[in-house]
């Protein structure tokens, strides 16, 4: 099997494909990834058996001839600006990758007469819960952020090129990940790297903010199993069943790393911020049998002990474009 995965230079992509050359050794997998701010080939280079190949999924040309070359059996569709801040800051890139992006994947997958196209979503294009409730893939869409609202509008054109072109496609909307490889924007490493460094956690607003986490290695299970066993024109949610309030990961972090709580700092609220995300993945464990294997407090252990023992990859992040980055989103905060 030969399948082009996108986005396999960032976080989630990186940790996918180094499982499924684990799980699958006879498989090709060919990464294409822009290497924007966010990715990172150090984030492979260990992995053997993966042909890389620099490129932007909205160049339609550029696609064109990749798949004529490739034919690709199947596609997985990590590629996209991911980070809500950014997309408060600058909602353009939004558009252009993660809409516009997908639209021409989509097309040159059609064409090409590829055979799956799993499409990495997210649980936000649900928008926010109350205290009570959880996230059904029968939920209307509501997104709230432009990250958000992209990204629904990338799963909005994957049921069309489903109903219209029967191309199969899959969606999966998946909760917060966390583990190796997480750009140190996102809380979970931003919050773990500047503890180590003896630096402010600046928690918005009350700190009280719902996030549903999994452990990466277990969204990556769940999308293996998507990728060869679900129905097409489906939708599937993933969770771990894991609701923590940002100030609950705030404080394992910084119990584990034996750091005191006078390094919290309440800041200004992120604007449109979202109060809850809680996922019901019952459709994807009743159908294909999945369940997350990794338990938050082990999760958690796992991923303190990699930003512990791989300080050279997340201080070289930190001290290149990202620290005019930082001061935009926290200098006046
Ligand atoms: P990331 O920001 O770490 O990685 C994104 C990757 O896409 C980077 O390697 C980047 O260089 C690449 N990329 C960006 N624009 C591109 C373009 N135009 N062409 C080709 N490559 C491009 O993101 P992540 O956290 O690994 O998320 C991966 C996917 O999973 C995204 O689609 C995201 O919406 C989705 N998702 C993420 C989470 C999470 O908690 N991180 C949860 C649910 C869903
Ligand atoms: P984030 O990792 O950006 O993921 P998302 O917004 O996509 O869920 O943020 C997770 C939660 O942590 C969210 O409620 C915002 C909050 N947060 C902070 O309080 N401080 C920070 O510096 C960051 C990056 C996030």
């Amino acid at each position: 099997m030969k399948i082009l995965v996108t986005g396999g230079a960032g976080f989630i992509g990186s940790n996918f494909i180094r499982y499924m050359l684990e799980e699958h050794p006879d498989y090709r997998i060919i990464n294409l990834d822009l290497l924007t701010y966010a990715g990172n080939l150090e984030n492979l280079a260990d992995l053997e058996g993966c042909r890389f190949v620099r490129g932007d999924i909205a160049d339609k040309a550029f696609l064109e001839t990749l798949f004529a070359e490739e034919g690709f059996d199947g596609v997985v569709n990590f590629a996209a600006e991911s980070h809500v801040d950014r997309s408060i800051e600058a909602p353009g890139a939004f558009l252009s990758t993660n809409v516009l992006g997908t639209q021409a994947l989509l097309e040159a997958a059609e064409r090409h007469g590829a055979r799956r196209f799993l499409q990495i979503s997210t649980d936000e294009v649900y928008g926010s819960l109350e205290d009570v409730g959880r996230f059904t893939e029968a939920n209307p869409l509501a997104p709230n952020s432009p990250y958000s609202a992209s990204k629904a509008a990338a799963d909005l054109l994957c049921r069309a090129y489903w109903k219209t072109f029967n191309l199969p496609v899959v969606v999966t909307r998946c909760s917060n990940n966390y583990g190796p490889y997480q750009f140190p924007e996102k809380l979970i490493p931003l919050f773990i790297t500047n503890a180590l460094a003896d630096e402010p956690l600046p928690v918005y607003g009350d700190g009280l903010y719902v996030r549903d986490w999994i452990y990466v290695r277990d969204h990556c299970t769940a999308l293996d199993r998507v990728f060869h066993h679900g129905r097409a024109g489906e939708v599937y949610n993933i969770g771990a069943d894991t609701e923590k309030t940002n100030l609950e990961i705030t404080q394992t972090i910084l119990e584990k790393l034996g750091k005191d709580a006078g390094l919290i700092r309440h800041v200004k609220d992120r604007p449109g911020h979202d109060r809850r995300y809680a996922i019901d993945s019952s459709k994807i464990r009743a159908e294909l049998g999945w369940r997350p294997a990794t338990s938050f407090e082990a999760g958690m252990s796992h991923t303190i002990d990699w930003y512990i023992r791989n300080e050279s990859w997340w201080k070289k992040i930190k001290s290149g474009e990202y620290r005019q980055y930082y001061q935009r989103m926290y200098g006046n905060r």
